[in-house]
């Protein structure tokens, strides 16, 4: 098995034969999978070719969603903005899900292909095998198979991508794989609510959203932007998670609200969704973090891994309210 490169990765979009997303229109998804990985087009006119393309989609309702093969529920976590936490979430909720109840299968999709961290967080590297019909094996750790953007390339930062590319990049990850049999489908989302993000909801069939957001006032509106992109799409929010809530120092495990507490409660009322609980800023979920162990898994009996299960049972329960 060679590497990808990124001559390869321009391969793996053009050849793979899948269903192109509903949003695709014919012109321009050949523009979209010639041009790849080097051209730098006209973003503008880009965008606002989309959003027309979208706003006639929502006109005529929305594109039939294809489940994903083998996946029983899909569960996004998305944030207004990057650097929230999400992808921390994400590795972790998917980690916290099996700690409750080791019955439970539980993969973990990268659709951040921006920043794609699953192979870090995950301690994963390498590329996917190929099944006899060409569906990608995912890199699995800890029990959950990983499918991640950054299995295919080395960087993604100078990929200029475009919203329709990485529609089809994440249609590919997302359908291209052997998956197996899961309960749950982690999605970590591109960070923000744009394009992307609005053709992803609608592509993707969502069981549900968890929105990550930490307690400063502009990130919480960010999050109110998400939880209402959700609801424009009829996806179910789960609820608001808040991350970095409070610092909880690693020496005596004393509390400090920094930024005030009880934001993030707050605007999950008067969105009208759950709150599904809060996780500390704590050196150890960075420390581990980073090195691939993620807390959940390398101290289960921490204050933080607790706080992980518990917004994973919170998240489990929502599902069953809605679906
Ligand atoms: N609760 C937390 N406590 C301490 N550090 C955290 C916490 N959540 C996230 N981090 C750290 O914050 C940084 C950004 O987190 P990340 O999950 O990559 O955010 P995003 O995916 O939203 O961009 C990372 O260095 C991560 O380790
Ligand atoms: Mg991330
Ligand atoms: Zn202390």
């Amino acid at each position: 098995m060679t590497r990808f490169t990124y001559s390869k990765l321009s391969h793996f979009l053009k050849t793979l034969s899948c269903r192109p997303p509903a949003v695709r229109a014919g012109a321009e998804t050949k523009a979209a999978t010639s041009c790849c990985v080097q051209l730098k087009r006209d973003q503008s006119s880009d965008s606002r070719a989309l959003q027309d393309r979208q706003r006639q989609q929502m006109a005529r309702g929305l594109p039939k969603q294809k489940p994903v093969a083998g996946v029983k529920q899909v569960i996004v976590v998305a944030s207004g903005k990057g650097g929230v936490g999400k992808s921390t979430t994400a590795v972790n909720l998917a980690l916290a899900i099996m700690a409750n109840d080791s019955s439970r299968t539980v993969g973990l999709l990268d659709a951040d292909v921006y920043g794609p961290s699953i192979p870090k967080l995950m301690n994963l590297t390498g590329n996917p095998q190929l099944t006899d019909n060409n569906l990608m094996i995912p890199l699995t750790n800890y029990g959950v198979p990983c499918m991640s953007m950054g299995f295919l390339v080395e960087d993604t930062a100078p990929i200029v991508w475009r919203g329709l590319m990485v529609m089809s990049a994440i249609e590919r990850l997302l359908r291209q794989v052997h998956w197996g049999s899961l309960d749950y489908l982690v999605v970590d989302m591109p960070p923000g609510t744009g394009d992307v993000q609005l053709s992803i909801t609608q592509n993707i069939p969502i069981a549900g959203a968890v929105i990550v957001s930490t307690p400063q006032d502009i990130a919480l509106l960010d999050a109110r932007r998400g939880a209402e992109m959700f609801k424009k799409v009829n996806v179910p929010v789960l609820g608001l998670v808040e991350n970095m809530s409070v610092f909880q120092c690693p020496n005596c495990n004393h509390q400090t609200h920094i930024f005030g507490s009880e934001g993030a409660r707050r605007v999950a009322e008067t969105l009208g969704v759950a709150f599904l609980g809060d996780i500390p800023l704590h050196l150890s979920i960075r420390e581990t973090s980073d090195v691939g162990q993620p807390v959940v898994v390398s101290a289960p009996d921490s204050s933080e891994a607790k706080a992980y299960r518990k917004v994973a049972s919170a998240v489990l329960q929502r599902l069953q309210e809605v679906s």
